[in-house]
């Protein structure tokens, strides 16, 4: 399972590409909107920034929600870098414009996904990745990772080339179950890849190891 930066925090994404984990960052309206980014123009720079960061693709999200507009947009962002992706709701609207955009060859991360009928709708129109909500599902009271073993359950049986995208993901349990469940990428927030690298007993062991490496009376074999 491959690992994504969930964020379009220059800084974050800086750091983790130095730490060498991430094959790609995906990116939303909201989290660019944090970031002070509030037009296409500015969120077309902060994008080409990640590219020169992570090689991989890079998740960018139309902010129309009519077919047209969506369309117009997805083709103008995807001509920002050959690693765009571009992300397009599971909505009608979001389906239409994926048929649109299908011929142009352009990729699509197909986003707010919450059932597998919507994934398969995505499937059907050959979206390059699907990501399911973990997260907003478990919000809800549903169980989210329920779904994403569902798509891949369903992806493999009938080869279907679509990516499942786990996103929305809070916690590190949550990459454990996605890695266990199959999902081919998880998407993570910035603190969650760095809970990920800790454990207290490694904590403990590497003061332990420095400790007795420094005291004065070494026994060397
Ligand atoms: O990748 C989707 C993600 O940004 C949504 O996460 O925590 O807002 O549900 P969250």
């Amino acid at each position: 399972m491959r690992l994504f930066l969930d964020t379009a925090n220059l800084d974050e994404i800086r750091q983790a590409a130095r730490w060498g984990f991430i094959s790609g960052v995906t990116t939303n309206p909201s989290l660019a909107a944090k970031e002070g980014i509030g037009d296409l123009g500015s969120y077309r720079e902060a994008v080409l920034e990640i590219t020169r960061l992570v090689d991989g693709p890079v998740s960018v999200e139309v902010t129309s929600t009519e077919v047209a507009e969506m369309v117009a947009q997805a083709r103008g962002i995807a001509s920002w870098h050959p690693n765009v992706v571009v992300k397009l709701p599971s909505t009608l609207q979001g389906f239409e414009a994926m048929a649109q955009l299908r011929p142009l060859g352009i990729r699509v991360n197909q986003t707010l996904c919450f059932s597998l009928n919507q994934a398969l709708l995505g499937a059907q129109l050959g979206a390059y990745f699907v990501s399911p909500f973990v997260g907003r599902l478990d919000d809800e009271g549903h169980d989210g990772m329920a779904l994403v073993a569902e798509m891949v359950e369903v992806f493999r049986r009938y080869k279907i080339a679509s990516q499942v995208l786990a996103a929305s993901l809070r916690h590190p349990r949550h990459v454990v179950e996605a890695a266990r469940a199959g999902a081919d990428i998880s998407t993570l927030p910035f603190k969650v890849l760095v809970q990920m690298a800790h454990h207290p007993l490694t904590d403990v062991g590497v003061q332990r190891f420095v400790q007795d490496w420094q005291r004065p009376l070494r026994i060397h074999s």
